[in-house]
């Protein structure tokens, strides 16, 4: 395009050799320059090469050069069209389109992590869910209101310093389990991936809808937290409610969220303790409340951590912290009441993690416009 304006400069310059003085001279006498002066003007420049006595121009151009003018703008103009549509043919590779995604792009990627889930079912109880629950759970639980530090967005877990923390013990399978899916869709951030892997798993144990908004972004080095923003489950509600009131949330929320134990296990070579803490590990029900008041639990007598088994079975466990929930006279009208009413458990939980999963997280998509995927049950 560039040269072929040039081959139209030089063309006009040969149709009208006195162009350029003209044009000068006119531009001296621009006093008000309306549109239609400027008209007249250019006109005057292009067309005359010299004006007559009565003012009139005289034309003096070649009119051969003013139509190999007129030629080169127009192959001009259609190799710029083309370039524009077919830029590889210039050897170009274009300018690339900036994908966004939408609903229907983040429902393929909860497709594809459910399929996985279904597919690899060879892992503990049978369900990588509740380790993609964790995971998601630490990513977001090291927010802190007062600095708007941390949170799930950034994915800083990826690396060394915050993947190391005690807390993160065992994460990694949940990172590596999520990898393929990363692959398949590039697009999608780590960050962004891991909550929606959360959201996944919650809904495919059974659990409630989570609603879910994207739009998280990866983070570098400098955005890892410091250590000891995750529960200590040897400590009591004080320690619950100094970790969780530092996220915001109230006695409600913490009792609410710790619904979540109804899934998973233990595992001593990653926290130390071991053990379920419900017979049904991968399905999301009030069970976690109804063992804490039903069943009667001891120490467990073992050469670990303090933590607590049921008598009857000796097979289920719980940490210092749930026991809280049962000791605390705050903590246990909720877990009272989520003990006999499943659906106000998992109509608390549901605001509660939405609320989790999103702190700290600078959104542009709108709060009433949250995506609700539908899960392999639908
Ligand atoms: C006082 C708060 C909490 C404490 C002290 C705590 C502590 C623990 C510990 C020690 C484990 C065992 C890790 C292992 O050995 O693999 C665990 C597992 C788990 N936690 Fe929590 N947690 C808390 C709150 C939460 C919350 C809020 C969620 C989610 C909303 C959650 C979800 C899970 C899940 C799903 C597992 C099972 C992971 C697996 O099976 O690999 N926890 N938690």
């Amino acid at each position: 395009m560039a040269s072929a304006s040039r081959t139209f400069t030089r063309a006009l310059r040969t149709a009208t050799p006195s162009f350029r003085a003209t044009s000068t001279r006119s531009s001296a006498r621009f006093v008000a320059p309306t549109q239609t002066a400027f008209r007249q003007q250019w006109q005057r420049g292009y067309a005359s090469g010299k004006e007559t006595e009565d003012g009139a121009d005289k034309y003096e151009g070649n009119p051969t050069g003013l139509i190999a003018g007129a030629i080169a703008l127009l192959a001009g103009a259609g190799a710029y069209g083309l370039y524009t549509q077919k830029p590889e043919l210039f050897g170009q590779e274009g300018k690339k389109k900036v994908f966004v995604a939408r609903f229907e792009d983040y429902q393929k990627v909860y497709d594809a992590i459910a399929k996985r889930l279904e597919e690899h079912d060879e892992y503990d109880d049978g369900s990588y869910g509740p380790v993609l629950l964790r995971l998601a759970w630490h990513a977001s639980g090291t927010y802190d209101k007062l600095t708007n530090t941390g949170g799930s967005n950034g994915a800083t877990m990826r690396f060394a310093p915050e993947g190391d923390h005690g807390a993160n013990a065992g994460l990694k399978a949940a990172r590596d389990f999520l990898e393929p899916v990363k692959e398949a869709f590039p697009w999608i951030t780590y960050s962004d991936m891991w909550i929606l892997g959360g959201v996944c798993a919650i809904q495919e144990m059974q659990g409630p809808k989570i609603p879910y908004r994207a739009g998280r972004s990866d983070r570098d080095v400098s955005f890892c937290t410091p250590d000891g923003r995750l529960p200590d489950a040897s400590k009591d509600s004080g320690h619950i409610r100094a970790i969780f009131g530092r996220m915001g949330f109230d006695d409600r929320a913490m009792v609410a969220l710790s619904g979540a134990h109804a899934l998973g296990r233990c595992h001593t070579d990653r926290s130390g303790f071991s053990g379920p803490w419900t017979f049904s590990p991968t399905t999301l029900t009030n069970d976690y409340f109804k063992l804490l008041l039903e069943e009667k639990w001891q120490y467990k007598k073992w050469n670990g951590p303090k933590q607590f088994e049921d008598v009857k079975t000796k097979t289920l466990m719980m940490l210092p912290t749930d026991m809280e929930l049962v000791k605390d006279k705050s903590f246990r009208q909720f877990t009272d009441l989520y003990a006999r009413d499943n659906e106000a458990f998992f109509n608390d939980f549901r605001d509660a993690v939405v609320t989790l999963f999103e702190l700290g997280v600078p959104f542009q998509q709108p709060e009433d416009q949250r995506y609700t995927f539908k899960s392999s049950f639908d």
